[in-house]
């Protein structure tokens, strides 16, 4: 009898949705001692891709950036972005001495169905806007007679590189898929389109979003040695010594260093905590198996992971009533951003919440405390996205010795921070550096800076494309 007083009890008390939300939390959960593992687990997966090609999960890809902008660069350079779900074209005019005297860019966004046609289709219609943006160029950037303007060509996604002008797509990330690109050479591609097109220009960079934010920032700041893009996918590069790369068999670099791009968006350790939803949402995703860190911590998934814990929610708990709402079935319909808005909603009936489970789900009307659970789910996500993009942070600097206070002469790290998620996403943009400061302790936190590099890899592509010019 008092077995069945207690079954009846817990039914009684037991709820559904707050089941569902405990479960999450615990299995998101990220104390300081997991993210040490993930970090330690980070550093010994760069050893190996360092090692030899293949060696890791990371590929650790060599960027043949061995000597960063110094602030002497001078001439107009055109820069081209792609890689998320815009791409922008940029005019910068580089001073020297006296900095850049101007940029002009435009930005558009790229129609979902070219994403995943063919590579000319893609191409073509970059190269189309870059004609246009080059027919709108002022006189005053005119080319001396025989000259020919000159692009960084900023790609993000992992490019197995043969120079600082060329290099073969080593696979599609994020919501791209152009099989036919797999294996070819992008500058190639790009520079057919710009002849179709008309457009007279030489590809002289061709460099990962990372490796561009690290370009730009160091310009900006010496000690910039990292950056970080937490944008639509997720991506880290560093400073590393020549002599730490043993799978490079390329000439010493005069400067004794190279710029690698890490394709941290494809690490994966067992120590990551990856609930159900991970999993499902891996499995129908364009790329499983591929780019599980990624689809843990970037723009392009934390929506989407909102979603699918909703999604169950809904058909396990009831939580939008005795019916699942549609909607609620579509990938990828809950985008980061709305999410965003949610978790930042401070109104005292969560008014913001109402609205975009109206807008977004046709969800009509939602009680105080439903919205009071999407809230907390956002923050379960968020969070553990933000702590694992530390932990992340952490890795490199152990890699690169920049993780413990030195006697009188600790170097001061700084670190590049770009992308639409830590520029917008204000609570996980916070978490992150909290968890950061948490993760080194108070007197290293000291020498540690993050900064936002406000459309760094667009100019830091222009500063090499200014660097590998073909006239100096
Ligand atoms: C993806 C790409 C990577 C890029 C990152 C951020 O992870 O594979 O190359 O740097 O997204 O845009």
């Amino acid at each position: 009898a008092a077995a069945a007083l207690v079954v009846r009890h817990r039914m009684r008390v037991s709820n559904p949705c707050v089941d569902i939300v405990k479960e999450l939390e615990e299995k998101c959960a990220t104390p300081v001692s997991k993210l040490k593992q993930i970090a330690d687990a980070m550093t010994v997966e760069m050893h190996a891709g360092l090692a030899s090609e293949g060696g890791s999960k990371l590929k650790m890809l060599i960027s043949y950036v061995d000597n960063l902008p110094t602030g002497d660069e001078e001439g107009v350079y055109y820069a081209l972005d792609l890689g998320g779900t815009n791409f922008r074209v940029l005019r910068v005019q580089l001073g020297g001495k006296s900095g850049i005297e101007s940029q002009e860019f435009a930005e558009v966004s790229i129609p979902p169905q070219l994403m995943v046609g063919t590579p000319e289709a893609l191409f073509d219609y970059i190269a189309a806007e870059l004609a246009k943006f080059v027919s709108e160029e002022s006189e005053k950037f005119r080319l001396l007679p025989g000259r020919q303007r000159e692009l960084g060509f900023t790609f993000s996604f992992p490019v197995l590189q043969l120079s600082i002008d060329s290099g073969t797509l080593i696979r599609w990330t994020k919501g791209f898929s152009i099989e036919e690109m797999v294996g070819k050479d992008v500058v190639a591609e790009l520079t057919k389109a710009m002849e179709r097109k008309g457009v007279d220009m030489r590809v002289s960079a061709l460099v990962n979003d990372t490796v561009g934010t690290l370009a730009g920032g160091r310009y900006d700041n010496k000690d910039v040695f990292i950056a970080v893009i937490l944008g639509t996918g997720s991506n880290a590069a560093y400073v590393e010594r020549a002599q730490a790369i043993p799978k490079w068999h390329g000439p010493h670099p005069k400067s004794g260093e190279m710029v690698i791009n890490m394709e941290w968006g494809n690490f994966r350790s067992s120590h990551l905590p990856l609930t159900e939803y991970d999993t499902t949402l891996d499995a129908e995703s364009l790329n499983p198996g591929e780019q599980i860190f990624e689809k843990m911590i970037s723009g392009m998934y934390l929506g989407e992971l909102l979603r699918r814990v909703l999604y169950r929610m809904a058909d396990e708990a009831a939580l939008f009533g005795d019916t699942v709402p549609p909607k609620l079935k579509t990938q990828f319909i809950i985008r980061t951003p709305e999410m965003s808005a949610m978790h930042h909603d401070t109104s005292a009936d969560l008014k913001v919440v109402g609205n975009t489970l109206k807008d977004v789900l046709e969800i009509p009307d939602t009680p105080l405390s439903t919205r009071k659970i999407v809230v907390e789910i956002c923050n379960i996500i968020a969070t553990r996205g933000a702590r694992l993009a530390a932990a992340g942070i952490l890795g490199i600097l152990k890699k690169t010795g920049r993780d413990t206070v030195k006697d009188g002469e600790t170097p001061t790290t700084v670190i590049a921070m770009d992308g639409g998620l830590y520029e917008h996403y204000t609570e996980y943009q916070h978490c992150l550096e909290n968890t950061l400061n948490e993760l080194v302790g108070g007197e290293l936190a000291k020498h540690i800076k993050l900064i936002h590099s406000n459309d760094g890899s667009g100019i830091g592509a222009a500063l090499l494309a200014a660097s590998h010019s073909q006239y100096i």
